[in-house]
């Protein structure tokens, strides 16, 4: 098969911009190239050298686009895609109200498969190339998930939704079959193609004691597998795990007591963390995963990111679909730079961008493989028109440096700067085709 090499601007990281000078963190090429073979980045250089090295390489040229890994999303719930911007709720009653019947429907294996086509039609539009995500209590939303994401090239990381209690009846599994349904599905999902299987309690309000305890005998039984849950997302459901768990030290320890505390761990929102908390999330290396768009419209808080980074903690980026307001990483970011300055920190254009595409990928323990532009890596990749609208254009017209060229997209871009979408090395954004030649 012949090689692909993908001209236009190009950025990649070279260093963490949380922990290195933001300014120097990332390599920008204004003219580079992106060679692909065999669904991987093979070298990234200027574009000249890269022409005059690949002579007979397929080229699409984008010209002044922005060639960027992929964006992962680190948190979504896929069978929420059609109650997205549900109006008036907060946690509990937003679960109750619209999230738990919607979810019912996917016993359904039709509505399951039209969802998950749906929904990833939505990723790639948006430039999103990976995306973990809870799918519902049914295995067959597991398989709709997989086989829509799989079809597509894509890298993912999903799991069978577990619920015992607290939920209405056609949405509740057991101990037993939650097990039994979750390792089933590991063993058929995890490793399968670009798929990995994360064991997915929903939070422990709607698990038993003993469902906890199940499926953290299957997460010793598979330790390389992510683990991935909700976490202090909103005071009153603090206070219910309070009186649900009154053993507990607090809402970290009813996953901790029953084996569900690891550095595969993925926690969700996790805003309001006591110094315990934080303290051993850290020292586990388990990720907690930031949902902006999500904690401003079901209310649910601020984000500290500047403290936890300060602390050391392994953080992703998340959409939290649909608690989160958008299927959009730009939008995601936007929301972060808003918490974040609500907290009284200016995020830096690369720090956010970073979030949203390698340390998104760090958080799910896949650096090494997406998130960044770097040879060997997997070929995600996005490619944004960085005048994507009137408004940013005239913005971006007078930037000066090349974070302030970005910045106006980051903060006002969605689905109309997405240009083409590359998964596994191969145009996957039908919208594309006509700008690549
Ligand atoms: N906590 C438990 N389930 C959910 C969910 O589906 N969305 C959000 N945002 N929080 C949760
Ligand atoms: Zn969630």
């Amino acid at each position: 098969m012949k090689d692909t090499l993908l001209l236009g601007q190009v950025l990649s990281f070279e260093s963490d911009p949380f922990r290195s000078d933001p300014e120097r963190a990332a390599l920008w090429r204004r003219r580079g190239g992106v060679v692909l073979r065999a669904g991987r980045i093979l070298e990234v250089g200027e574009a000249g050298a890269m022409r005059d090295k690949y002579p007979r390489a397929d080229i699409h040229d984008f010209a002044d686009a922005l060639l960027s890994a992929g964006f992962v999303d680190a948190h979504a719930h896929y069978p929420q895609t059609g109650i997205i911007a549900s109006w008036g709720k907060q946690l509990i009653d937003w679960l109750n109200h619209y999230t738990f019947p919607e979810e019912m429907r996917f016993e359904d294996e039709a509505c399951a498969r039209e969802t998950a086509e749906r929904y990833f039609d939505l990723v790639l539009a948006n430039g999103t190339t990976t995306v973990a995500s809870f799918c519902t209590i049914h295995p067959v939303s597991v398989d709709a998930f997989f086989d829509a994401a799989l079809a597509r090239g894509l890298r993912v990381v999903g799991g069978k939704t577990c619920m015992d209690r607290n939920a209405p009846d056609g949405l509740l599994d057991t101990a037993q079959s939650a097990y039994d349904d979750s390792k089933r599905l590991l063993e058929r999902w995890h490793g399968q193609g670009r798929a990995s299987y994360a064991i997915t309690p929903r939070f422990s309000p709607t698990s038993t004691p003993e469902q906890l305890a199940a499926l953290g005998a299957l997460w010793q039984e598979f330790p390389d597998c992510p683990m991935q849950t909700h976490l202090s997302e909103q005071l009153p459901e603090i206070e219910w795990v309070r009186q649900l768990f009154p053993e507990a030290r607090d809402y970290l320890d009813t996953y901790e007591q029953f084996g569900l505390l690891g550095p595969n761990a993925l926690f969700g929102h996790a805003i309001h963390l006591t110094p315990r908390e934080t303290a051993r999330l850290r020292e586990v290396g388990a990720a907690l995963i930031h949902c902006p768009t999500s904690n401003s419209f079901i209310g649910s808080g601020l984000f500290d990111m500047a403290a936890r980074m300060g602390e050391g903690h392994r953080i992703g980026l998340a959409t939290d679909t649909g608690g989160g307001s958008s299927f959009s990483m730009l939008r995601t970011m936007a929301a972060a730079y808003e918490i974040a300055q609500l907290r009284g920190t200016a995020l830096h254009p690369a720090q956010l961008w970073w979030l949203a595409t390698a340390g998104s990928a760090s958080a799910l323990r896949l650096a090494d493989r997406i998130g960044n532009l770097a040879p060997g890596m997997d070929a995600d990749i996005a490619v944004l028109d960085l005048a994507s609208t009137p408004a940013i254009e005239q913005r971006a017209a007078r930037a000066e440096t090349v974070w302030e060229t970005l910045f106006p997209t980051i903060m006002m871009g969605d689905d109309r700067a997405i240009r083409a979408v590359y998964a596994n090395g191969r145009l996957q954004n039908g919208r594309a085709s006509s700008s690549a030649q």
